[in-house]
């Protein structure tokens, strides 16, 4: 998807100290009409100036809990940024430092290809019994998408909560599915499903590439998962290879990983969860403890620095950012900050009504599920 930041004024300098003067003397003038939230995966010079940091289902109730706040400043993603406009009130406005912030993974699937798919099973198994799941990492096309058909948002910390609803009996508030279509991340799904107790062979991979997703009649209509084949560039990088080099070197480590690691990584992990969960994780741990991580960088860094007395690496050598997360400095902040300062209202992310109104349908169930 294409998003196009201008370059800003010549003021606003990389790694420029003034920066941060300007981010505090904007911040301080605006006060609680502006609400800044960050994301794990920021940089330390931009998390230095969050109100909430969080994962993403964490940033997505600190958008919603903040009413007084006219503009609400999202370090993070876009799609995390749409998320924030669909929850947030008329009054506000969200604003996302840098407009080429996107996610690669969220791009991997759009609303013609979700479409496509949902009429080629449709075709062949009853639809009703299918549940349309969308990670939080989607459009907020898809999030309507979902809502429309009767499907939920999810994110890394909740997922299985949202798939034993779409599994629940409706007695039990659940939507009784029979089968789930789940976007766009196929490792988050699978994980999960096998968390549940379902096995790989009742889950299959939909290729938005190929006619009826590469699938044939008899498996579109057994499989209980039906994973989209999207996937995140920085997590794909944890690779079992990385999980026994870490247990060579240090056999009393415990190794964390997001669950957008792929499932062979996943099963050689000793926990699996959210960036909240692996700080969480970490807090926890007693002193002398020594971590092996696999998430993005910013993330692992900040948790070695705020832990001098734990061991924590990461287990890619290679370091690795997410280059989209990246973006967001605290140039591009000091640039927006001070627009507001100034009466303008630069980079707003904006959900159109219709697209907002089933979107939040989406939204709100996963938070009434949670
Ligand atoms: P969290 O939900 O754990 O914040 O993850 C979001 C994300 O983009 C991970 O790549
Ligand atoms: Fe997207 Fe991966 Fe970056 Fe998360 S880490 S924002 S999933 S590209």
């Amino acid at each position: 998807m294409l998003r196009l930041q201008a370059p800003l004024p010549e003021r606003f300098i990389d790694d420029d100290p003034v920066n941060a003067e300007r981010i505090a003397a904007a911040k301080a003038t605006l006060g609680d009409r502006v609400f800044i939230l960050g994301h794990h995966y920021q940089r330390d010079e931009v998390i230095a100036w969050a109100d909430a940091t969080g994962d993403s289902f964490r940033l997505s109730q600190q958008a919603q809990s903040h009413p007084e706040a006219d503009h609400i400043v999202f370090c993070g993603v876009h799609f995390m940024a749409e998320s924030a406009d669909i929850l947030t009130g008329d009054h506000q406005q969200v604003i996302l430092p840098d407009l080429n912030a996107g996610c690669s993974m969220a791009d991997m699937a759009d609303l013609d290809e979700v479409e496509e798919a949902w009429e080629a099973i449709a075709r062949v198994t009853d639809i009703d019994r299918v549940v349309p799941i969308t990670y939080m990492n989607s459009s907020a096309a898809l999030k309507a998408f979902v809502g429309r058909q009767g499907g939920a948002v999810c994110t890394s910390s909740n997922a299985r909560a949202v798939l034993d609803w779409s599994f629940g009996s409706v007695g039990d508030g659940g939507r009784d599915g029979r089968q789930v279509l789940f976007f766009p991340d196929q490792h988050l799904g699978r994980n999960t499903g096998v968390a549940m107790g379902h096995s790989l062979d009742d889950m299959a991979v939909w290729n938005p590439r190929k006619a009826d997703g590469g699938l044939d009649e008899v498996t579109i209509k057994e499989s209980t998962f039906l994973l989209w084949k999207g996937h995140c560039s920085v997590h794909q990088r944890f690779t079992p290879d990385l999980v026994a080099a870490f247990r060579s070197e240090f056999p009393d480590g415990e190794v964390i990983v997001h669950p957008e690691c792929s499932h062979e990584t996943v099963s050689l992990a000793d926990r699996v969860g959210s960036t909240d969960f692996i700080i969480r994780a970490i807090e926890e741990a007693p002193a002398g403890s020594t971590f092996g991580i696999g998430t993005e960088i910013h993330l692992v860094s900040r948790l070695a620095h705020q832990h001098p007395d734990k061991r924590i690496v990461s287990l890619d050598p290679m370091v690795c950012p997410c280059s989209t997360m990246f973006r967001i400095d605290a140039a591009h902040l000091a640039w927006v900050l001070e627009g507001l300062v100034e009466g303008r209202v630069e980079n707003r992310i904006t959900v159109d009504p219709e697209t907002a109104s089933w979107a939040r349908v989406a939204l709100d169930r996963m938070l009434e599920i949670v």
